[in-house]
């Protein structure tokens, strides 16, 4: 099989367009379909990495990551069809792949790192480069590293690789007990993995409770793991010899759908997103509440309805159940354009504040000390060009640009095709005028 033909020819390529063009101050009228959760599918993937079996993922959203992370299992010699949003995967065979193009794909694509978990538990032995830089700040690999030591793992580095293997004769993980020194979404999901085909107990303390996390243990679970506790912050993995396939449906996102209500608050229009579960949205919510919202919610149907005025309010982002560290930036934008002053805190990350100086060149009035933004609400933000640094700074700038006074032009498509569906197309079903070009 020629691994770097089907490489290039099987998924589409994204990003041929550059920029979007929005013209601001339309109202938005209408119903929204979320997609399936990018950071879930994108875990849920590496996790067919542990499974023999075939795996059929449903509602995987066609974004840019989950092409490069397909695109990564391919050169591992999995086999991957896609139709749609559904995706089968068929992990009998893999192979060593070629260095060189495995390096690139995971340079690009940080959460291609969490393959080390399912690598390891299944081969005893994995190879793969460190993940690249970004621009949200240095996200550290330690924890991951720290806990598969735990489970019986010996690191080396290499050339910008990490290459672990398990110690122990039979090759096989041993459980253990772990106390996350901080709550880390990414090492919650390595270690759940990996855990799930090491022999003995392992337990997790000081877990990450996100969403996604919950779908991948509902998913281990469904391919024969013995997980407990998912979603609160002791998880407990009682290892098992081997997974089987399974069919398995993505949660929606709840970050696009975040980022469709502060499009309809801070275009103050009314819009129903479907199918979505409020409950992975709470903090979001109760702010928006605070603002000014109103909230309106059944059979998966969650209808926004925002006042003319909204006010300020304070935000400080965390880790699940706390405000998302991914709605920071959108819910800036939304923050430039209300009444009175509001503080955005953010906890997470040390550099996600590149939006600030764009919001300002749009008219927006804040300024940032010590990973603190003070934004005074503006009357009506202006049109201009500008440039999103990464995913969500670009969707902020988009969802800043549909309420502002003319035309916005938002360089950094590529960013938002990451993570983001059908971004302008879903828009303009609800009365935006967005255009890509
Ligand atoms: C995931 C999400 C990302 C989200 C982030 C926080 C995916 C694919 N991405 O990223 O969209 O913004 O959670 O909700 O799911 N940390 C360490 N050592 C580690 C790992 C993390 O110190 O080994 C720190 C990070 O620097 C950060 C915090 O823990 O300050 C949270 O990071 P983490 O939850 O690991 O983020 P990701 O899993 O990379």
């Amino acid at each position: 099989m020629d691994i770097k033909n089907n490489v290039t020819k099987i998924f589409k390529n994204f990003s041929h367009k550059k920029y979007l063009k929005i013209e601001g101050g339309k109202f938005l009228k209408g119903n929204i379909e979320i997609s399936g959760a990018k950071n879930s599918a994108l875990v849920l993937m590496a996790a067919s990495i542990l499974s023999k079996g075939e795996i059929n993922l449903f509602n995987v959203p066609q974004i840019s990551d989950v092409s490069i992370m397909s695109k990564l299992l391919i050169t591992m010699g999995i086999n991957i069809k896609s139709n749609a949003n559904q995706l089968t995967i068929n992990t009998k065979e893999i192979i060593i792949p070629p260095q060189d193009l495995f390096f690139d794909l995971c340079n690009a694509l940080r959460v291609s790192f969490f393959c080390i978990g399912p690598i390891l538990a299944r081969f005893g032995k994995a190879k793969i480069p460190l993940p690249g830089g970004c621009s949200i700040g240095s996200r550290p690999i330690d924890e991951h590293i720290d806990s598969l030591k735990k489970l019986g793992v010996i690191f080396q580095y290499r050339n910008n690789y990490v290459i672990a293997k398990v110690i122990n004769p039979q090759k096989r993980l041993l459980g253990s007990s772990i106390n996350f020194k901080c709550k880390s979404v990414g090492a919650t999901e390595t270690l759940l993995m990996a855990a799930s085909l090491a022999k003995g107990k392992t337990i997790l303390n000081n877990a990450a409770e996100e969403p996604e996390i919950v779908d991948l243990a509902n998913m281990l679970n469904l391919m024969g793991a013995r997980i407990k506790g998912a979603g609160s912050e002791c998880i407990t993995i009682e290892g098992v010899e081997s997974l089987k396939g399974c069919d398995y449906t993505v949660i929606p996102d709840r970050i696009e759908a975040g980022t469709f209500l502060l499009a309809a608050a801070i275009t103050r229009s009314t819009i129903s997103l479907f199918p979505c579960e409020p409950n992975h949205l709470k903090a979001l919510i109760n702010k928006l509440e605070l603002c000014g919202c109103k909230f309106e919610y059944s059979n998966f149907c969650l209808k926004i309805i925002p006042n003319q005025i909204l006010n300020s309010v304070d935000i400080t982002t965390g880790p699940f159940p706390d405000f998302p560290t991914d709605l920071q930036a959108p819910f800036m934008a939304l923050m430039a354009t209300t009444n009175g002053i509001s503080k955005i805190k953010e906890t997470v990350f040390e550099n996600r504040m590149h939006h600030v100086k764009e919001l300002n060149h749009m008219g927006a009035k804040i300024t940032v000390k010590n990973n603190i933004a003070k934004v005074i609400g503006v009357k009506k933000l202006q049109g201009r060009e500008v440039t999103g640094s990464d995913l969500r700074a670009t969707a902020a700038l988009a969802i800043a640009g549909l309420s502002a006074n003319g035309k916005t032009i938002v360089k950094g498509l590529e960013h938002l095709e990451r993570g983001y569906e059908n971004f302008s197309e879903k828009f303009q079903e609800i009365g935006a005028s967005i255009l890509k070009k």
